[in-house]
Order: structure tokens, then C-alpha cells, then sequence
């Protein structure tokens, strides 16, 4: 008689999602989306939102922290939310809002700031640098950094993806949750930052020596994820190359073409070295890399069109997202309110 298992043995514990982590992403919507976000940013969200917890929002308080246009804030946060949205970002699955939607952002902040110091906010290498370059420095620019730190712990996100520019505010937001938990008990989970990885840096077309889209990048180097297919191609056609004729993958030595294999390597699926060897000449290079931009980047366009002849179904979906964001950050602020003496 063969013995089977009896239906009563104890069970394991049910699996948890390999990943385990809640991930949280902001975007602020100060600029039109581009190639770095999609590869760097946007791409792993999609990817991710099935194999853990996502949360992601339009960091729209975040925008206002330098000079700006009322209308070009709300024109932004909207275009991006519906590109996101157009690219494949999954309402029913990731909670997807407004970062001014959800009040409990800036009521966290307060308490926040009366965790956080001056001369830690003062240091920040991102503070320094944007308030040099202006003459009227606003006060929400300094705090910045811990309004992130509110974004993140309201959530009590496990894993943050950050680009190296966030590092230094991901440790402040680690170092200020400890601080925290040791003063008023445990409120809430340290984070840690996900880097992404080295070859979804996208270099600037026309420097490949800076990062595309960052401030002041130039426009020709940058490719828009909502660039009509002409545009790309003259700006790909006009992209910088380097001295020589082979087409081989030589970050350093070849910059330019280097870029361009590896754009073409992640619109593809494939590595640059392997794809080096496919191209006679820069020029069949360059026009390999507008049709893998085409087929990432058309269907995008083509859907983002749609959604945009309806923007009340775009906004229906970050109010539901704001709402579902609400229960979970309303429960952080009670339990940190009544922490910090505020609250019985
Ligand atoms: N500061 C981030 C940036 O400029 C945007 C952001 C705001 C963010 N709040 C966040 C990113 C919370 C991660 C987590 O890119």
C-alpha cells in the first residue's frame, strides 16, 4: 500500500512574493518624459508591478519647490500621469495618485521636520547646488528632502529605486526613521534604496558625456517619449559619434556610439557587445537604433493619443488611486501622531 501525505500535516507558511518589498516611486512632473525615464525608471516599474507591491506617484508638491508656472504643474502632472499609463503602468494593480491628493503627505512632512536638522537639510549636495544657481531660494527647497522622507515613510515602503542624484535623500530618510522609532517607539520601516542597473544610464545624444533630460541637457540629445517619429529620427541621425569608423562597444574610449548600442541593446533585448558586431558602419547603426525606437516607442505615442482624447478617465483613476493611497498613509500619520505626543 503506497502511503500518501495525510491531508492534516502541518503546511508551510504560505509563500510570500520573492521580492517580498513594498516599492515606492515618485515622479515629479517638472519636464516631459524621456528615454532615461522610460528605460531607467518607468520600465522596471512596469515590470515590477506584478511581482511586488508598487506604489507610485506624481511628486507635484515636489515641483513647486523652485520657480514656476501654476499651469504648467497641473499640464505635466497630467501628461505624465496618462504617459504612464499609455506605457503600461496598471491602475488595478499599483496605487497610482497625485502627491497633492493625498493631504497626509504634508502632514507627515510637519512632524518630520521636527525630526530632521537644519544642518542635515543645509547639507544636502542637491540643496546646494539648485540654490546657488538662484537668487530667491524658497524655504520648501531646503525641506525638500524631508518631504521625501514623508513620501516614503507614509508608506513605509521597503525598497525606494533611486537614481545616484537621490541617494544622499534616501539615507536622510533612513537616518530620520531611526531617529524617529528610537525617540517614540517603532512607526515606522527603514527603507533602502535599489539602484538601477549601470546600462539603463542613457547618455545626451548630442554630449554623451552628460545624462539625458537632466536640467539644462540639450533638447536635440533628448528623446521624448511623446516625439513624433520624424523628430526622433533627425535626432538620432544627428547624434554624436566618434572618431573612427567600426562600430565597437567602448564606453570610454567611444562615448557616442557606446550610447547608442546600449539603447539599442535595451530596446531590443540585447547586449551591446553582441550587437556591435551586427553594423558595418555608424550609419547602419543609427538607423537600426530609429526602428528599435520606433517599435518601443510607438505603441506608447499611439495609446497615450487615446487616453488623451479622454482625460476624465485619467483623472477618475488617480482619484481612485489618491483614495486607495489614503487608507494606508492616514493609518502612518495616526500611529506617528500619537508617538510623538500628539494624540492618546
Ligand atoms: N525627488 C525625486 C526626484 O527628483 C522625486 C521624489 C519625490 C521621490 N518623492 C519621492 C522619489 C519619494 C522616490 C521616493 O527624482
Amino acid at each position: 500500500m503506497t502511503r500518501t501525505a495525510p491531508l492534516t500535516e502541518p503546511t508551510a507558511p504560505p509563500a510570500r512574493p520573492t521580492t517580498g518589498g513594498r516599492r515606492l516611486t515618485g515622479l515629479q512632473p517638472t519636464g516631459r518624459l524621456h528615454l532615461g525615464n522610460l528605460l531607467g525608471a518607468i520600465r522596471p516599474i512596469i515590470a515590477g508591478q506584478y511581482r511586488a507591491e508598487t506604489i507610485v506617484f506624481l511628486a507635484d508638491l515636489h515641483a513647486l519647490t523652485v520657480a514656476h508656472q501654476p499651469n504648467e504643474v497641473r499640464t505635466r502632472t497630467l501628461e505624465q500621469a496618462t504617459t504612464l499609463l499609455a506605457a503600461g503602468l496598471d491602475p488595478d494593480r499599483t496605487t497610482f495618485y497625485v502627491q497633492s491628493q493625498v493631504s497626509e503627505h504634508t502632514e507627515l512632512h510637519y512632524l518630520l521636520e521636527c525630526t530632521a536638522g537644519y544642518g542635515e537639510a543645509h547639507r544636502m549636495i542637491q540643496f546646494k547646488e539648485k540654490s546657488a544657481a538662484q537668487e530667491h531660494v524658497r524655504l520648501s527647497l531646503l525641506s525638500y528632502p524631508v518631504l521625501m522622507a514623508a513620501d516614503i515613510l507614509l508608506h513605509q515602503a521597503d525598497e525606494v529605486p533611486v537614481g545616484a542624484d537621490q541617494s544622499q535623500h534616501l539615507e536622510l530618510t533612513r537616518t530620520v526613521a531611526q531617529r524617529f522609532n528610537a525617540r517614540y517607539g517603532p512607526t515606522f520601516v527603514v527603507p533602502r534604496a535599489v539602484y538601477p542597473t549601470v546600462s539603463a544610464r542613457v547618455m545626451d545624444l548630442a554630449d554623451p558625456t552628460r545624462k539625458m533630460g537632466k536640467t539644462n541637457g540639450t533638447a536635440l540629445g533628448t528623446i521624448f517619449l511623446l516625439d513624433p517619429p520624424e523628430v526622433i529620427r533627425r535626432k538620432v541621425t544627428r547624434a554624436v559619434t566618434d572618431p573612427g569608423r567600426s562600430v565597437e562597444y567602448d564606453p570610454r574610449g567611444r562615448p557616442g556610439v557606446a550610447n547608442l548600442l546600449e539603447i539599442l541593446a535595451a530596446a531590443v533585448g540585447a547586449a551591446p557587445t553582441t550587437l556591435a558586431a551586427d553594423y558595418r558602419s555608424y550609419a547602419q547603426l543609427k538607423h537600426a537604433v530609429v526602428e528599435a525606437l520606433d517599435g518601443l516607442l510607438r505603441p506608447i505615442r499611439l495609446r497615450h493619443a487615446e487616453l488623451a482624447r479622454d482625460p476624465g478617465y485619467v483623472r477618475r483613476v488617480l482619484a481612485e488611486g489618491a483614495e486607495r493611497a489614503r487608507e494606508n498613509a492616514a493609518e502612518t500619520v495616526y500611529r506617528a501622531k500619537r508617538a510623538i505626543g500628539l494624540l492618546d
